[in-house]
């Protein structure tokens, strides 16, 4: 049987710092605690402590974690890739940021702009590397800081709520055991979506890329429709994920535990109750951490092994929606 990847070590980090929805709720005055919790299933999210910290900041400790966890040096990885939505600079990317603060070896650093979906995008790069031995052992980073990109005003209240920061890392390397491992990824995309769920400013289309109007109308902040974001993740998870499974050969009730992206409570219930994964087998961090986009999933990864909740032989199934639209699903026999 042809190589696989699997999953070897995960780790994660986030800040010290913790926001309530009541202490939100001093901000945006037209938000409140019951809302936020009836709607999103968020109660609180972790901020970074101060200005100057950014997405690959949060990334070392989450790293170092997940190369220790995989029994592994810094010098053992030999490729990084860095999945964010909030790089620290407009560029270069975080992953050379994050390349340099660790000391690590001339490795290349891909960096992965697919928003919540940018965990599962790495892992099928990741997964193809090594199934194709191009590389031995690679760390995936989905970091981000997003308090320092949020409309915290009324105005903004739809998104500002959902967010957190945060930052979650995995090695892949080649399964000891080819039963096991990364059955498949599988991503997709639809740019119909690409202004329902959005940043527009600064932008290279615009000479100049920011003004002054822009800031003052609103546009540097994030937009979304939700209600639609709702409908095609709730429509697209369950199709993704029916596709992971059919084509790793194992059906809904062979699924020992559901990681999902968490952009709300509600879908990940609701795509479990499509999908009949009975609702104990779900993991959940956004009542803790909001929407940490590319992070979710390690995240969910690494407090689920911290747990013993993830154990070997379990198969797992991953899935997630956002903006682009993307979207994608993976199941992973441990
Ligand atoms: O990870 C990236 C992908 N993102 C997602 O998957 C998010 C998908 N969308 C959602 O999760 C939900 O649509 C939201 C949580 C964003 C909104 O929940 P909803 O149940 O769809 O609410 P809604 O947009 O229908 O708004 C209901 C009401 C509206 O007021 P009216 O028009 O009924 O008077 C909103 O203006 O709630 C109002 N509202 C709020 N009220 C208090 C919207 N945001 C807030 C808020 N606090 N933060």
């Amino acid at each position: 049987m042809a190589a696989r990847s699997a999953i070897l070590g995960a780790g994660h980090y986030v800040p010290s710092k913790v926001v309530t929805n009541d202490d939100l709720t001093k901000l945006i005055p037209s938000t409140s605690d019951a809302w936020i919790q009836e709607r999103t299933g968020i109660r609180e999210r972790r901020i970074i402590e101060h200005d100057g910290i950014g997405a690959s900041d949060l990334a070392v400790p989450a790293a170092k974690m997940a190369i220790e966890r995989a029994g592994l040096t810094i010098h053992d990885i030999d490729a990084i890739i860095f999945a964010t939505l909030s790089p620290d600079l407009t560029f270069p990317g975080s992953g050379v940021l994050l390349q340099h603060k660790l000391g690590m070896p001339q490795i290349p650093a891909l960096d992965v702009r697919n928003q919540c979906s940018g965990f599962l995008y790495s892992l099928s790069v990741a997964d193809a590397w090594i199934r194709a031995g191009v590389y031995k052992h690679v760390l995936i980073v989905g970091a981000e800081v997003h308090s320092t990109g949020l409309d915290l005003s009324d105005r903004g209240r739809d998104v500002s709520v959902l967010f957190g920061d945060g930052a979650g890392a995995v090695v892949v390397g080649r399964s000891p055991d080819p039963e096991r491992g990364v059955l498949n990824v599988v991503i997709r995309s639809d740019g119909v979506g690409a202004h329902d769920l959005m940043v527009e400013c600064p932008a290279s289309k615009y000479m100049p890329r920011i003004t002054k109007e822009m800031i003052d109308e609103g546009r540097i902040w994030p937009k979304m429709n939700g209600k639609l974001v709702f409908r095609w993740a709730t429509e697209k998870m369950p199709e993704v994920a029916i596709e992971s499974m059919e084509k790793a050969g194992v059906n809904v009730d062979d699924i020992d535990l559901f990681i999902p992206h968490q952009a709300n409570m509600r879908i990940n219930q609701f795509v479990a109750m499509k999908l009949n994964i009975p609702q104990e087998k779900i993991v959940h961090n956004i009542d803790r951490y909001g929407n940490t986009t590319a992070a979710t999933i390690p995240i969910g990864i690494s407090e689920s092994l911290g747990e013993g909740r993830l154990k070997p032989g379990m198969t797992v199934l991953f899935a997630g929606f956002g903006a682009g639209f993307t979207w994608g699903a993976s199941v992973v026999r441990w």
